[in-house]
């Protein structure tokens, strides 16, 4: 899939670096080329012999061996590639890069670039929500670079939160949507998708709600990767931790029957998919006014009536008004084979995508996902993998079935 793509991969130091190599496993899988940089303090954790061994190309770390051949040896090295990537990227060297300071060869790099550059940080938790990194995060975002991550978790020094490296599989996904989305070639074009995502909020008086723990981050991966194969997308979004996508066209909304409407009025399409975690039901009369407690101590009760049921009413459309795939997801805690094959048939959809959200399993504002994918055929499980994957895996799987529609 990467055929032919040569790839500048920036390492820099930290205990995250040993994931690069990893990243360059991948990307050697999928016919990439990889010409490895390591600044001084990546050569702390990983050696250029391993990364060059791996690559097929010596890793460089030295501004003076590429100037000793040629004056502007850097300059080309950068010409020469078509992305660069730079995993993991220090506090230290997105300061460098947001500030033009070029005082090695990975720097060097950075600064004569013509390319896109995929950056996906690491650093402590606490370095990471530092005011200066936050400062340089945007400016090397406002010059026009793409981050990758970081992603929350235990780090090596023990504190928890944001700054660990995204998965060498989610940078991957990275590499792989932006070939996709310069490609001339582009296999979703001309196709208009409708993803739901996020949560729907139902209220309960004006200040209280039901909701759900979804984050939107399946659904916004999978319109992503939708978007980088050149589809139109129409993400119809209630409450999530994540932004949209960029270039999708979206309809935020609050209630189960906000987003009944939206979907329906967003109607057609080739493609429909349902990643939202919809409550299934809402209380009945959500006043005006803020309930108040109750003088004999009693907790008041809420009746509770039924949402419309989106999928459904997506699938069960006529032929000539119904996408031409209808695509669910199930959420399950337990038996997630059994009951997600009784939903499937039950919603009447073409592919439902089944995940265990128990609360072991991580899933539920998670950055992975164990998908049983199920179709006519029967059902498949998918091996561990990023969000971003799945949403690459199922981009795939659409644009072959509307080549080829069973
Ligand atoms: O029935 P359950 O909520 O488990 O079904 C999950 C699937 O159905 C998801 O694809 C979800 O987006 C969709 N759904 C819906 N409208 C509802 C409830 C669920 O579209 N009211």
């Amino acid at each position: 899939m990467l055929a032919g793509k040569k790839i500048l991969l920036i390492i820099t130091g930290g205990i995250a670096a040993f994931k690069a190599i990893d990243l360059i496993r991948l990307i050697k899988k999928a016919g990439g080329e990889v010409q490895p940089i390591l600044t001084a303090s990546a050569e702390e954790f990983v050696t250029p012999l391993t990364a060059g061994t791996l690559a097929g190309n010596a890793a460089l770390t030295d501004l003076f061996d590429l100037t000793r051949e040629s004056e502007i040896g850097h300059i080309e090295l950068v010409r020469d590639a078509d992305l660069i990537v730079v995993a993991p990227c220090t506090a230290n060297f997105m300061a460098k890069m947001a500030n033009g300071l070029a005082d090695d060869l990975a720097s060097t790099a950075i600064l004569a670039r013509d390319k896109h550059v995929i950056v996906a940080p690491a650093m402590n938790v606490k370095m990471w929500s530092a005011a200066p990194t936050q400062r340089n995060l945007k400016l090397v975002v406002d010059d026009g670079m793409q981050i990758v991550g970081p992603v929350s978790g235990e780090m090596a020094c023990g504190e928890f939160g944001p700054g660990r490296l995204a998965e060498p599989e989610t940078v991957f996904a990275a590499i792989q949507d932006y070939f996709f989305t310069f490609s001339e070639n582009l296999p979703l074009k001309g196709k208009r998708i409708l993803v739901t995502s996020g949560a729907t909020r139902e209220p309960l008086d004006p200040v209280r709600y039901l909701s759900n723990a979804s984050s939107g981050k399946q659904g916004t991966a999978i319109a992503a990767s939708l978007r980088a194969a050149g589809a139109e997308i129409e993400f119809v979004t209630g409450a999530a931790d994540v932004p949209p996508p960029n270039g999708v066209n979206v309809t935020q909304i609050t209630t189960a029957q906000d987003m009944y409407d939206a979907v329906h009025e967003t109607l057609p399409c080739d493609v429909a998919i349902f990643c939202a975690a919809v409550s299934d039901w809402r209380p009945k009369d959500a006043g005006s006014e803020k309930i108040k407690k109750k003088g004999d101590g009693k907790a008041p009760s809420v009746e509770m009536v039924l949402n419309p049921d989106i999928l459904k009413s997506v699938a069960a459309l006529e032929p000539g008004e119904r996408p031409q795939l209808v695509i669910g997801f199930a959420a399950e805690t337990e038996n997630v084979v059994k009951h997600a094959r009784a939903k499937y048939e039950r919603k009447g959809c073409d592919w439902l995508l089944a995940n265990d959200v128990s609360e072991s399993s991580g899933t539920f504002g998670g950055d992975s996902n164990v998908i049983i994918f199920f179709d006519k055929q029967g059902h498949q499980e998918w091996t561990q993998m990023s969000k971003a994957e799945v949403g690459l895996k199922l981009t795939n799987r659409i644009a072959s079935f509307l080549k080829h529609p069973d």
